[in-house]
């Protein structure tokens, strides 16, 4: 992975330690480590003894890096006492998954085995995410023992409900890795956007022929989600007008779906509003069929004309309203991006745009993208398209006049 250390916020260079109880969920630990060392944390893993049952150290070892611990008294020379040595320097201890017994041990202050000696010796915010059946889940005694947790200051990550290891079905599910990454990563996100509003377009636009057929743009959507994504982490009011796309909303983002592109423009004014910021990320199709038939249509084996008109360019629309937000457009190019993104960029008047080529965005989870102001030009390091949209988000709001 390349240095993203000037990425102020993201997980970045920050040690994170993940204590893995006793419980299934375990194995979602591996899932969780490695995304977490996606986004560029430095993770620790300390296994208990029960969790060691569910899954192997190695396991760990490989997917963080480094050295596994598992035991109050596996010290060495460099390491005498891993309680304090793997708690030193660590920007949060994440427990999870966090059984019933380790959350009673916590709340009891116990420090009889490595990873609540290391909770109870540290000096960061300690994250814990429960996971376990949902009568041990809902039983008073551990509803108090997460409310002692909860006030001494212990952030709580979940539970969710469903399905059950066990057959059954409520809360006491771990939550997914995704959303336990996702919860750190707001939580050392400057909120750089607060009490800002920001709306952002994102997937492609699909232009109606027929009942089954339409017009549309390759996009998967996922640079848009990752730039909403960063918006809300950054404590913006975020409003996503998105095309079909098939990605879940992200956590704190309101989500409106669309087709067509007129739907979206609509869309995009009806919550413009109050609006400091405009990110157009979508792919909308530039033109559609002139009339869309109510019915499937028919082949007749003769060749056919499709008659288009052009849709409306919501960008720039929005862009020349006296009222504009600070409005910030992409281009993908698939040659001569300098070029065509500046272009772009001044004919549609806008402050900043991102730009880069299809070859290395499209589809993917990786971008390398060029981000274009009145200042010049400022390419990005190829990086996953959260951290992306992270540095576009710092990015907008270095150039943003105070609210
Ligand atoms: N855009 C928009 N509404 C449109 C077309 C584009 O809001 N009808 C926005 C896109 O979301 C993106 C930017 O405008 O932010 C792209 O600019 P544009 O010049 O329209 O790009 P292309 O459609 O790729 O242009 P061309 O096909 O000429 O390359």
């Amino acid at each position: 992975m390349e240095n993203y250390t000037h990425i102020i916020g993201c997980l970045r260079g920050r040690k994170i330690v993940l204590g893995v109880s006793g419980g299934i969920a375990a194995y979602k630990a591996a899932a969780l480590a490695r995304e977490l060392g996606r986004v560029g944390a430095d993770v620790h893993v300390a296994l208990t003894e029960a969790g060691l049952r569910f899954v192997s150290a190695l396991t760990f070892q490989a997917l963080s890096g480094h050295r596994v611990w598992t035991s109050l008294w596996d010290g060495d020379a460099e390491n005498g006492m891993p309680h304090i040595a793997l708690g030193r320097g660590a920007d949060a201890i994440l427990v999870a998954p966090a059984s019933a017994d380790i959350i009673a041990r916590l709340a009891h202050g116990r420090a009889d085995d490595l990873l609540t000696a290391l909770c109870l010796a540290r000096d960061c915010p300690l994250f814990v995410a429960p996971a376990m059946n949902r009568q041990m889940w809902e039983n008073p005694a551990t509803q108090r023992n997460v409310a002692t947790l909860r006030a001494d200051g212990i952030i709580i990550l979940g539970p969710d409900e469903g399905g059950q290891a066990c057959g059954e079905t409520g809360p006491g599910r771990m939550l997914e890795p995704g959303a336990l990454c996702e919860a750190l990563l707001a939580f050392f996100t400057p909120r750089l956007l607060a009490g800002r509003k920001v709306v952002v377009t994102a997937g492609p636009t699909f232009e109606a022929i027929d009942p089954v057929r339409g017009i549309t743009n390759s996009s998967s959507g996922k640079m848009g989600y990752a730039i909403a994504a960063a918006c809300a982490r950054g404590g913006a009011e975020t409003v996503l007008v998105s095309g079909p796309v098939a990605l879940p909303a992200p956590a704190g983002v309101r989500r409106i779906d669309v087709a067509s592109a007129l739907r979206m423009r609509d869309e995009v004014l009806a919550v413009l509003p109050g609006a400091d910021v405009f990110i157009a990320v979508a792919a909308v199709a530039d033109y559609r069929p002139a009339q869309t038939a109510g019915h499937k249509l028919k082949k007749s084996g003769l060749p056919m004309r499709l008659e288009l008109v052009p849709n409306p360019d919501i960008l720039a629309e929005v862009a020349a309203r006296p009222d504009a937000p600070f409005c910030v457009g992409f281009a993908a190019e698939s040659q001569e991006l300098d070029a065509y993104a500046e272009s772009k960029r001044r004919a549609k008047r806008l402050p900043m745009l991102v730009g880069n080529l299809l070859a290395d965005g499209v589809g993917g989870d990786d971008n390398t993208v060029v981000i274009y102001d009145d200042a010049g030009r400022h390419p990005l390091p190829r990086a996953p398209k959260a951290l992306v949209a992270r540095q576009i988000v710092e990015h907008l709001a270095r150039l943003l006049p105070a609210g």
